[in-house]
């Protein structure tokens, strides 16, 4: 599964997995948004980041490839704009104050693709304001799982669908779509998963799908009991999974 898909389970996403948006909130303040300004959400999801930024006044609109997800945003928050789209091809008439973006755009590997859109969906001097996963970021989760499928007689690793750049790999993709980096930061941030014993199971069927469909089904389990096994003394702590996430945060203005 990638985020291209309109496949999400938006309420197993919402119900298990609100640590995405909860985390999210600080880099709402970082975008420090104003009233009336007009700001796009990428990868808006279920929508509760953009309605953060809405609470601030400005005029938001949500973009997300999946239908699901934006079912969710729209019936959780129908007084906001949501509109289903494909952050590699954004196409408004009216430019943007702002692009925001959070946990959504490591999804997506045609990096300068999406940052030529980005670019194109900005009024000059407008700023980006983006969280994704940074290099290094779940590193252990992916060893893990491609190591079990291994041993189970499963090459998984052409199926990883994600992309977690550098600071410098992402300063560079940014700059040659025109934007004027001012901060980047990759820091850890271990994640305790919800869910407590089954966390990193569900994490993996959630967010692993395009790794784990490559598994005939009837050894998918097997693979999962290995994983969670291999990885327990690592990330098992106190009755909870915890996520070896790093994040790549950057702050940049168009030129
Ligand atoms: C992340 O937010 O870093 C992430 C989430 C799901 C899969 C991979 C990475």
């Amino acid at each position: 599964m990638t985020r291209d898909d309109s496949a999400w389970d938006s309420s197993l996403y919402d119900a298990h997995h609100s640590f995405v948006h909860e985390y999210g909130a600080s880099l709402v303040d970082l975008l420090a948004p104003e009233p009336g300004e007009r700001i796009l959400d990428v990868g808006c999801g279920t929508g509760h980041l953009t309605a953060q930024l809405a609470d601030s006044g400005a005029e938001v609109v949500g973009l997300d490839q999946s239908a699901e997800m934006l079912a969710e945003a729209r019936a959780q928050y129908p007084d906001l704009t949501f509109i289903e789209g494909d952050a590699r091809d954004i196409a408004f008439e009216r430019p943007f104050d702002a692009v925001f973006s959070n946990a959504a755009l490591h999804w997506i590997p045609e990096a300068a693709a999406v940052a030529d859109s980005l670019a194109a969906a900005l009024k000059s001097g407008g700023r980006l304001v983006v969280e994704l996963g940074g290099t290094g970021n779940i590193e252990t989760i992916e060893t893990g799982l491609i190591d079990a499928a291994a041993d189970a007689g499963y090459d998984i690793a052409p199926a990883n669908p994600w992309y977690f750049p550098s600071i410098g790999e992402y300063a560079t993709v940014l700059e040659g779509a025109g934007f004027e980096v001012r901060d980047a930061t990759l820091f850890d941030r271990p994640t305790t998963l919800d869910d407590g014993e089954a966390g990193l199971e569900n994490w993996l069927r959630m967010f692993a799908g395009a790794m784990l469909d490559e598994i005939p089904a009837d050894d998918q389990q097997t693979v999962l009991n290995d994983v969670t096994a291999q990885l327990r003394p690592v990330l098992f702590e106190e009755g909870d999974w915890v996520a070896d996430y790093r994040r790549l945060r950057v702050r940049a203005i168009k030129s």
